[in-house]
């Protein structure tokens, strides 16, 4: 049984999918351990301790500095024992020391197919670039924002007439798809990092979304 820890920030939507689709057996030999937020006002939490989850919060601004409150944090995170990290919606950047603690165990989604538009504001962004394909990524995390070998993505067309809210909904719809599967296949140990990249092995039989790398 693997041990997974969520960091959220807000309403943690991706993490609720997870939930549910732990519920339906879906996420694989897995254990949701806990929900850390750095906000005491994130709307996740209440959504985590209806479904038993223990939470925690670590509220940044209680923090002097970064690394004070990243060793704080790390040190909240691991009383859990977890095999994986999973960042969602956790809108905070991360020290190098605090990555590097959990290389190869810590996980993102960002709402962009990377290396397009790291950071803020990704659908604004997409529709002002004019892009026709917009989207999401789950990615392992490395020290750079928003970057790190790619696990899995999912595209979106970016419909004329779009705006940011509906162009974000479609996408939060495929994050909802993309981040369980991900998380599933590292569950599974079909992960694994080579030269830098991700390759998934069994993946066709899942019937990607988006045909990640893959081999038998
Ligand atoms: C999601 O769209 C996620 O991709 C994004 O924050 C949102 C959180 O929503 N994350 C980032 O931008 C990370 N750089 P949620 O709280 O409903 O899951």
């Amino acid at each position: 049984m693997k041990r997974i820890v969520i960091l959220i920030s807000g309403r943690g939507s991706n993490m609720e999918a997870m939930l549910r689709v732990r519920d339906q057996g879906g996420l694989g030999p897995a254990e949701i351990v806990a929900v850390l937020a750095n906000r005491p006002d994130a709307g996740g939490l209440a959504t985590a301790a209806a479904a038993g989850i223990a939470t925690q919060v670590l509220d940044h601004k209680a923090y002097g500095d970064r690394e004070s409150f990243d060793q704080a944090l790390a040190a909240a995170i691991d009383a859990y024992r977890p095999d994986l990290v999973v960042l969602a919606g956790f809108m905070r950047i991360l020290s190098e020391g605090f990555v590097r603690h959990y290389e190869g165990r810590l996980l993102n989604i960002h709402p962009s197919l990377l290396p397009a538009f790291p950071g803020l504001h990704t659908h604004q962004r997409a529709l002002e670039e004019g892009v026709r394909l917009h989207g999401c990524t789950v990615h392992f995390v490395t020290p750079a924002l928003d970057h790190g070998p790619v696990v899995l993505q999912a595209a979106v067309p970016v419909l004329d007439g779009d705006d940011e809210a509906s162009l974000a909904a479609r996408v939060l719809a495929q994050e909802h798809q993309i981040y369980p599967r991900a998380v599933r296949w590292f569950v599974e140990g079909r992960l694994r990092l080579e030269a830098g990249r991700v390759r998934v092995s069994g993946a066709h039989q899942d019937g990607a979304l988006i045909a990640p790398r893959c081999d038998a």
